[in-house]
């Protein structure tokens, strides 16, 4: 486990998970009864940009410095940079509030947040970030596990699946999760986090959920660069299993960093038909 996140906030790829995660947030507590979000893979919730990591990888500068600076981003980004502002409290990029900061700000007093972090150092930042939030719980666990036995067996829940990729398991553990999720309760909707390195690892997964998970999905892919060096992360793609109509709101957001960020890329938003 060498992944660190910290390297990597506010990297052009967290922009577009964020942006739509608290896009999806949105839509799912406008109304509607509780809802219980798991986030399989939460890391620490709250990243130092002056930091060494931040510095040193310089993601961030061409990420979400970029992204406040923008006079013409889509307003799809709107409640992501509120959440930066609000955590910088208006001076300069500084801080960058990870998935669980963004997910606990937009949940309800009824809804429920179960965040999961494997690694013990960086759930212990978590579980600080955490603190005094009375709807949310921290698990030093492995995600993909917590999240079939966390998810209730009715209800409304959304899991987040954002894995570091560090194996080469993870795919098929994302396939099987999701299959198991959808078995033990059938309203369970997800948003998947996945690099795009080459089109090939990328369609092979959406083949195999294709074929193992029978819901309604949507995938979202924003590409940096042309696909030319597999070794390199050229882009990400989301996908959305049984969301809300997010086709527009997330297209204007993959095209927006593919254009402002990017050089010679592009993005696409299509759904998939499962068997
Ligand atoms: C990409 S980062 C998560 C970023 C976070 N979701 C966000 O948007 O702010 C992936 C995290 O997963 C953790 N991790 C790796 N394997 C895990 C596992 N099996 N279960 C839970 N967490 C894991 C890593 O330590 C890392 O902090």
């Amino acid at each position: 486990m060498n992944y660190r996140h910290a390297f990597h906030a506010g990297n052009f790829a967290d922009l577009v998970k964020h942006a739509a995660l608290l896009r999806l947030l949105a839509e799912l507590t406008a109304k509607g009864p509780p809802l219980t979000v798991i986030d399989t893979h939460a890391g620490r919730g709250l990243y130092d940009l002056a930091g060494p990591e931040a510095r040193k990888s310089g993601e961030a500068e061409a990420g979400i410095v970029q992204l406040m600076a923008a006079r013409d981003a889509p307003a799809d980004f709107s409640p992501l940079t509120r959440a930066v502002a609000a955590v910088n409290e208006g001076a300069e990029v500084r801080r960058y509030p990870g998935s669980p900061w963004l997910i606990a700000g937009a949940l309800r007093t009824a809804d429920r947040y179960v965040a999961c972090e494997l690694r013990p150092d960086e759930h212990e930042a978590l579980r600080v970030a955490m603190r005094g939030r009375q709807n949310v719980r921290t698990l030093n666990v492995d995600g993909y596990a917590a999240a079939v036995a966390e998810c209730p067996r009715e209800g409304r829940v959304l899991v987040l699946i954002d894995p570091p990729f560090e194996k080469p398991d993870d795919y098929r553990r994302i396939v099987e999760t999701l299959a198991a999720l959808r078995r033990r309760n059938g309203q369970a909707r997800a948003l998947v986090w996945l690099p795009v390195k080459d089109l090939e690892t990328l369609d092979s997964f959406l083949r195999d959920l294709e074929d193992e998970v029978a819901a309604p999905m949507l995938v979202a892919e924003t590409r940096i660069r042309p696909l030319t060096d597999p070794m390199k992360m050229n882009g990400c793609a989301l996908l959305l299993l049984d969301g809300p109509d997010l086709e527009a709101p997330l297209a204007a957001i993959c095209a927006w960093v593919a254009q402002a960020l990017g050089a010679g890329g592009g993005a696409r938003v299509y759904a998939l038909s499962p068997q």
